[in-house]
């Protein structure tokens, strides 16, 4: 059995897809679902799937070992970000190397790196007039966006498509893929 701890800062319905995607799954488990925003809806769904859930504060998280210890204690083998919208702090990253795995709204390296999440990648494209955008899932190194890319998955653009247009379509991708990613790189490693 392998137990993943999953972090978002918001809705959470990526994070949500998951959860339902590996309930037919026996031998994974999502242990964990934490939030640096207390009022996250996140939080909320994971309750409702009776998932344990905490709240990360930059205290445990930047100035101490508390919250990988946390994560220690309960046997956690693999991190999956959902709109999570911190930098994860170096001794996580390299507790679990090549363990942390992130989604991206974009096509990667493009519209990367700090300030980009959000409506602000999809604004972005619009302005840029981009034919095209996706997701991205990639590993996580400690600078934004920058860890390998492990899948990519495209959509066009059309020109009347608003930012909150690409923003959906970006969106179904994410829900279409992620969890099916997550599960198979969390299976390579069981065998
Ligand atoms: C997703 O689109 C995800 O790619 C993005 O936040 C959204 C979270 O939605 N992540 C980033 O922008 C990270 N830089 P959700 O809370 O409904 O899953």
């Amino acid at each position: 059995m392998k137990r993943i701890a999953i972090f978002a800062s918001g809705t959470g319905s990526n994070a949500r897809k998951i959860v339902e995607h590996l309930e037919d799954n026996k031998q994974i488990e999502v242990a964990l679902i934490a939030s640096n925003r207390k009022s996250a809806k996140v939080l909320d769904m994971a309750m409702k799937f009776g998932i344990d859930t905490k709240v990360i504060t930059r205290q445990d998280f930047y100035e101490s070992d508390r919250f990988l210890n946390t994560l220690k204690n309960i046997e956690i083998d693999w991190v999956v970000l959902a709109g999570f919208l911190w930098l994860v702090p170096s001794n996580l990253i390299s507790s679990y190397s090549n363990r942390i795995v992130n989604i991206h709204p974009a096509l990667l390296p493009a519209y990367g790196g700090k300030g980009m999440y959000g409506m602000n990648v999809h604004r972005a494209v619009k302005e840029n007039k981009e034919k095209t955008s996706g997701m991205t899932i990639h590993l996580v190194n400690e600078h934004y966006d920058e860890g390998a890319i492990i899948f990519q998955g495209s959509t066009d653009i059309e020109v009347n498509d608003t930012a909150e247009d690409i923003a959906a379509k970006v969106l179904k991708l994410e829900h279409e893929y992620y969890p099916r990613v997550v599960e198979g790189l969390v299976m390579a490693q069981t065998k």
